[in-house]
């Protein structure tokens, strides 16, 4: 059985999506595979109280207590690493896991570490996706779901979803409406490639 670990650092609401879609489709059955574990760099990440609930692992790391992003990212490293079974290396799947991550921790994962990513990439990578948009003067917005490379919130996409953009928008009622379609698209893809994945 392949493992995923899942990443965050708040709400985790793409999280309980893809635990949820995970059980009601039946992954272990159909791809082999299984949501493992929860891993938090925020103690307080709400996100991990549903996970707790599910009966997934969960581990806490704060990068704070690392005196550099290069022993942070080992100690994760660490961590995710002990969920690799022999022939099945663990699938890292970060939900709004706010960290820069170094080169050597995306290369360690090349090709099974994805990310969701609030914006129609490669438009607005970084932050406060939802008010640059609507300061640009867009008329759609979305999400974007794509593999990991060392470029911040680069790599091939492998899924988007668009919504429009209404007049008199803030960032928060353009970010809910763009959360509730990550809530599709994370879940749908990361099925995609464990299936793909399989058929190799
Ligand atoms: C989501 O909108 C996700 O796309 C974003 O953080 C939110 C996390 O929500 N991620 C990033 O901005 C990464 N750069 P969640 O914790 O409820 O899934």
């Amino acid at each position: 059985m392949k493992n995923i670990v899942i990443l965050i650092s708040g709400g985790g609401s793409n999280m309980a999506a893809i635990v949820k879609t995970a059980q009601s489709q039946d992954w272990a059955g159909r791809h082999g595979a299984r949501v493992a574990a929860v891993i938090s760099n925020k103690a307080d990440a709400k996100g991990l109280l549903f996970a707790r609930e599910q009966g997934l692992d969960t581990q806490v790391l704060d990068h704070k207590a690392y005196a550099s992003r290069e022993a942070f990212d080992a100690a994760l490293t660490a961590c995710i690493d002990r969920y690799d079974v022999p022939g099945a290396p663990v699938l890292v799947v970060l939900a709004g896991f706010m960290r820069i991550l170094t080169p050597g921790f995306v290369n360690h994962y090349a090709g099974r570490l994805l990310n969701i990513h609030p914006s129609l990439l490669p438009a607005f990578p970084g932050l406060h996706t939802h008010q640059r948009a609507i300061d640009a003067g867009c008329q759609v917005a979305g999400a974007t779901v794509h593999q990991v490379t060392a470029e911040l919130d680069h790599g091939p996409i492998l899924a988007q979803a668009v919504v429009p953009i209404l007049p008199g928008d803030s960032a928060d009622a353009l970010a809910a409406r763009v959360l509730t379609q990550e809530h599709l698209i994370y879940p749908r893809a990361i099925a995609q490639l464990l299936q793909k994945n399989r058929q190799n």
